[in-house]
């Protein structure tokens, strides 16, 4: 009696009635869903950096991301942030390296498609935002000096850079030091998110094929829904990887210490026109132009105060904290400070994108369930083989 009962609860708790079926979509909402596909996107290719998908730059840059010798103590690498187990980030709220510091370290997957970089977007290319980290004395504290050495002394690097680049390992620091970049950024170009549930559901519903867009659950398509329609989510959480690469306000907390604030998109600007390694300088490689025009057109303005970029929402359920300042632990929390938002804690001028949402328990659930489902598991990274074995 006791079994029958049992297998009657659980039949009623994994009837696929209460979870399963296709809600009835428009195809206004059809259209939307598609725009958040296909994954995954082409190859990323950068033509500020010669030697973007260029394997031997790829797998030098793998090297390289790896090297604690990159690091003036001889003891950080990349990955000591950035790592592949913890979907290219560090399992902490805010960021750690020879101090704390303010901000959040980002996962590395789909990096190589952004064109602004770090959370100020103080960065316009994936190798000048790779310079950064090794100079920075709060991270790794290294030097162009350092790096040049390295690239000479060490056999199987310089084997490395010349199967890279063409060209023996020259003398000039600086130069090797923007080298080593764009091998690493070469490389980071690779890490391409895996397909998730959300990938499977927008290809049937393109398709048409009900019976597979059913497997996609309820609440997750509630959830979707409301992040394609109400929500308003998907302005700013646009396209492929969910963001539209610029920034924005959605009310987060700038204060990083008591009287202290960081300024977010504003104070990123001017780092972006002081950093020589910015796209107007010389190590751009592309002799059109064309990819400094955006660096070259930019606009700084008030409006920029505590603004921070979108961050892409693919594999966001496996993030140990969220926002820039990791201040909110959980996506349920994401979601309730999007459902509670006060209206004055916004800086935007103009109609505000960002407005309380008073969304009910049920449609946080699913919301949530949506955002869990742009999550997969990614196949394990075997180790780089040696460089010039
Ligand atoms: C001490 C920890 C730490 C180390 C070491 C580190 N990073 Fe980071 N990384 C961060 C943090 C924190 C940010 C966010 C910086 C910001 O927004 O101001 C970041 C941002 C980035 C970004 C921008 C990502 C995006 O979405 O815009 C890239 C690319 C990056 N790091 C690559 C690297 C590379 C390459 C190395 C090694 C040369 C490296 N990082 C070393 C912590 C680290
Ligand atoms: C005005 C543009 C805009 C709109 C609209 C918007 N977001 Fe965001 N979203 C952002 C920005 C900017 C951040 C980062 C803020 C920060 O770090 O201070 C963010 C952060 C997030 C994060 C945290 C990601 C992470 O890695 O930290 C999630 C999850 C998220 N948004 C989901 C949503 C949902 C769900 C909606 C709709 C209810 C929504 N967003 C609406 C711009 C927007």
């Amino acid at each position: 009696m006791r079994r029958f009962l049992l297998s009657l609860i659980l039949l009623a708790t994994s009837s696929p009635a209460a979870t399963q079926g296709l809600l009835d979509w428009s195809q206004d909402e059809v259209s939307a869903i598609e725009r958040h596909g296909p994954w995954p996107p082409p190859p990323a290719h950068d033509p500020s950096n010669r030697v973007s998908g260029v394997p031997a730059a790829i797998a030098l840059g793998e090297h390289l991301f790896n090297d604690p010798r990159l690091s003036a103590d001889g003891r950080m690498s990349c990955a000591t942030c950035h790592q592949a187990g913890r979907d290219w980030s560090d399992g902490r709220a805010r960021g750690f390296g020879t101090a704390d510091l303010d901000r959040r370290t980002p996962s590395l997957w789909n990096v190589g498609y952004a064109h602004w970089f770090g959370w100020d977007g103080a960065g316009d290319s994936l190798w000048a935002q790779s310079i950064r980290p090794i100079l920075d004395r709060r991270e790794m504290g290294g030097s162009a000096a350092e790096v040049g050495r390295l690239l000479r002394d060490d056999k199987a690097l310089a084997c490395g850079y010349e199967r890279a680049f063409g060209n023996k390992v020259g003398d000039n620091d600086e130069r090797l030091l923007v080298d080593a970049a764009k091998a690493l950024a070469a490389f980071q170009a690779t890490l391409v998110s895996p397909r998730t549930r959300f990938d499977a559901f927008r290809d049937a519903m393109v398709a048409g094929d009900r019976a597979a867009a059913a497997r996609y659950t309820l609440p997750e398509q509630r959830g979707l829904r409301l992040f394609i329609g109400t929500g308003n989510c998907d302005t700013c959480h646009f396209g492929p990887r969910f963001t539209n690469g610029e920034f924005g306000d959605v009310g987060i907390a700038f204060f990083v210490r008591p009287g202290e604030v960081d300024s977010g998109r504003l104070g990123g600007l001017a780092k972006l026109a002081g950093n020589p390694f910015n796209l107007l300088g010389r190590y751009n490689d592309d002799a059109s132009g064309a990819s400094a025009q955006r660096t070259r057109h930019v606009q700084r303005l008030h409006a920029n105060f505590g603004e921070f970029r979108v961050p892409s929402l693919r594999q966001v359920g496996r993030a140990a904290a969220y926002m820039h300042s990791g201040s909110l632990a959980t996506l349920d929390e994401v979601v309730r400070h999007y459902s509670e938002v006060s209206p004055d804690r916004l800086h935007s001028d103009g109609t505000p994108l960002v407005r309380p949402l008073g969304l009910s328990p049920r449609q946080r659930t699913d919301l949530v369930a949506f955002l869990s489902s742009l999550d997969a598991d990614a196949p394990p990274r075997p180790a780089p083989p040696p460089l010039c074995p």
